[in-house]
């Protein structure tokens, strides 16, 4: 079997370990980003649109903004939404003027393929058998099969950017990592939809039957959420059906609903936190959700990836350069902090905003004065609105 040689090993062509590649491309650190779905299928995955202040300023300052620039749509606040009634949460006006950007996860990976592709440097799709090997000792290495051919690949660190369900994680000995763990007793139904959006911000709502979510992915499109069962049977939800409950549980008295279209996409969201600690082992670093996950309420996983992999980039540029390893010490410590701050965020706006399960009266009239009291209080309102356009990157 032929090695090959280089400074990082990146499983996981997602937002992260595309991310990852391009920083240390621009560190002049060499990189294999190896990917074990096709090139269409990460493309195609619809998944987050809430991107914070510190990820557009990341994408900027990598020269990979320009898209996001002319097609990214800023919104300086959001939408709650109770008892029928929405209240606007002014962000900008409470965070010095940071703002959130709706621009689709799939476009950012687009954008990270295409600036990839113009390095010239290595990016495996659809590889098989992926495994990473002797990530405790001086010379990880990363083997896989694609197309037939065996690559083995000799490098000085490995990143596992591989998702919640890869396969960086499992090879740490368990006995080195302390899991932090929690299901939610429900999910999310989610669908795309071809309708112009009726509101040009979110709308976050609980309602008597649950929550629902409204958002976008452009002028045209709609991206609409509701609260159903984890086991929850799609082939029971007609379009009809999607539509009547989306809504109820997101009309206004004023008259306000969203605009009904096609629906072009529909799928199934577990809820779930997940923290693991710490996120290295040896040569092996853990960024995104392959050491973290967090319920999608606070739109929080995808910026968490792109913050994990800022700190990672200039640890291991930093090494490289200087044969300073402080920065790589750091790594798991600082990223285990923004961590749990994302996770008590994101634990705390799907509890206030889901119908809980079993159904206790008593909660919802709780969940209903919490919600009065934070539009009604502006250190509440400032309190969201900090956390949800996000903590600078460090
Ligand atoms: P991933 O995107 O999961 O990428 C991991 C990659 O590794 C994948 O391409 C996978 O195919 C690949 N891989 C897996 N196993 C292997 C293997 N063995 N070998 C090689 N490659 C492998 N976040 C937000 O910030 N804002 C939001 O608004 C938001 N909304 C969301 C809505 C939904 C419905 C969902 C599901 C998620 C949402 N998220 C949101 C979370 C966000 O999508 C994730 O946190 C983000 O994708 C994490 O990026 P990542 O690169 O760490 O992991
Ligand atoms: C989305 O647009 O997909 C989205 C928005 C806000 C969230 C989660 C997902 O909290």
């Amino acid at each position: 079997m032929p090695t090959t040689r280089t400074q990082v090993g990146i499983v996981g062509a997602g937002p992260a370990g595309l991310m990852l590649g391009h920083l240390l491309h621009l560190a002049g650190v060499d990189s294999v980003i190896v990917e074990n779905r096709s090139e269409e299928h990460v493309i195609e995955r619809v998944r987050a649109g809430v991107l914070e202040q510190g990820t557009v300023d990341l994408m900027r300052g990598a020269g990979v903004g320009d898209r996001l620039q002319l097609e990214g749509m800023r919104h300086a606040g959001i939408y709650v939404r109770f008892a029928g009634t929405r209240h606007r949460i002014d962000m900008a006006a409470l965070t010095g003027g940071r703002a959130i950007t709706i621009y689709g996860q799939n476009e950012v990976v687009k954008d990270l393929i295409a600036a990839r592709r113009a390095t010239g440097r290595p990016l495996y799709f659809e590889a098989s058998d992926v495994s990473v090997q002797e990530i405790d000792g001086r010379v990880p290495r990363l083997q896989f099969h694609v197309d037939g051919a065996v690559h083995d690949v000799a490098c000085e660190f490995v990143a596992g950017c591989d998702g919640f369900h890869g396969v960086c994680r499992p090879s740490i000995p368990p006995s080195q990592l302390t899991v932090y763990e929690r299901e939610y007793p429900f999910a999310w139904l989610g669908i795309l939809a071809d309708a112009a959006p009726a509101s040009g911000e979110l709308v976050y709502s609980l309602s008597e039957r649950g929550f629902a979510l409204f958002s976008m992915r452009s002028g045209s499109i709609t991206r609409l959420y509701l609260q159903c069962a984890p086991d929850e049977n799609l082939d029971e939800w007609s379009d009809d059906r999607i539509w009547a409950e989306l809504i109820v549980r997101l009309r206004t008295n004023d008259g306000w609903q969203p605009n009904v279209g096609p629906i072009l996409q529909k799928g199934i969201t577990p809820m779930r936190s997940f923290v693991v600690e710490p996120m290295r082992y040896g040569r092996l670093f853990l960024a995104g959700d392959a050491a973290h996950i967090v319920p999608p309420t606070g739109a929080k996983g995808l910026n968490l990836a792109m913050a994990d992999v800022t700190r990672l980039a200039r640890a291991v540029a930093r090494f490289f350069k200087d044969g300073d390893e402080a920065g790589l010490d750091e790594y798991s410590s600082r990223g285990v902090t923004r961590t749990w701050r994302a996770q008590r965020f994101s634990w705390w706006m799907t509890s206030m905003l889901h119908k809980q399960e079993p159904e206790n009266p008593f909660d919802y009239r709780r969940q209903l004065a919490e919600l009065e009291y934070l539009v009604s209080s502006t250190a509440a309102m400032t309190s969201l609105a900090e956390n949800y356009v996000g903590v600078p990157f460090d």
